[in-house]
């Protein structure tokens, strides 16, 4: 099977997995990236059966209003019942490195929100420690000489991801060689640092559930 085909499979088995408990009134947290794009898509035949919901991103919210599902502001909702979004690594802690989309503050803030965050990866994404893809900050751009000063004394090689900028009017800076021994507590070092807005490091609130796609089908790991 294909990377896209994997992508699919772990799509199609997030509609299974949230499909039974849809209501009227329910809103969904939906995540950025080219596996959320195909839950996106499959949402279509379903839009009568839940009332909308809220996108991590601008292009997330565009793809979905164009099927018809309509899109809320995240300060018009409440708790949300399910966040559905992709990762670039996860780990068996089913914590996450993402970010690669640049989309990783508004993520963090609407998987925040959701009782219940569903990870959607093929295979290529699981390992077994998080930092082989290059962690993505969201930085103040006057901050972004500062901040990569104190990610080098971290350990890590930061590059300005150029030609970039957030839904938030923000930079990104990518650590290379940055492999990570503790993600929570990196997550809040990270944190810390003056002129971060957020990282890429989803551990102190990692998903509840991984739809890991492989060959032989997709795998359901769920730690609560
Ligand atoms: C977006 O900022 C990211 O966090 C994505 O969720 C992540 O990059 C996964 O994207 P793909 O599904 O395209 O691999």
């Amino acid at each position: 099977m294909t990377q896209d085909e994997l992508k699919a499979a772990v799509a199609d088995k997030a509609i299974s997995e949230i499909e039974p408990w849809l209501e009227k009134d329910t809103v969904l947290g939906i995540g950025t990236g080219s596996t959320a794009n195909l839950f996106i898509d499959r949402l279509k035949p379903l839009r009568d059966q839940f009332k909308g919901a809220v996108a991590s991103s601008e292009a997330s919210a565009k793809r979905l209003e164009a099927l018809g599902i309509e899109v809320f502001e995240l300060n018009s909702v409440g708790t949300l019942p399910f966040y559905i979004d992709g990762a670039d690594e996860v780990n068996a802690h089913l914590q996450m490195i993402k970010g690669g989309g640049a989309a990783l503050t508004r993520e963090k803030i609407v998987a925040a929100c959701a009782e219940r965050f569903i990870c959607i990866a093929d295979q290529s994404k699981y390992v077994s420690q998080l930092g082989n893809f290059p962690l993505p900050i969201e930085v103040i751009p006057m901050a972004r000489s500062y901040v990569a000063r104190q990610l080098v004394g971290l350990g890590a090689e930061p590059v300005y991801r150029q030609g970039v900028v957030t839904d938030n009017g923000n930079q990104i800076i990518d650590c290379y060689e940055f492999m990570i021994d503790d993600p929570v507590a990196m997550e809040a070092t990270l944190n810390a640092i003056v002129g971060v807005v957020t990282n890429g490091l989803f551990a102190a609130r990692g998903a509840d559930i991984l739809l890991l796609g492989n060959p032989e089908g997709v795998e359901r790991i769920a730690l609560r």
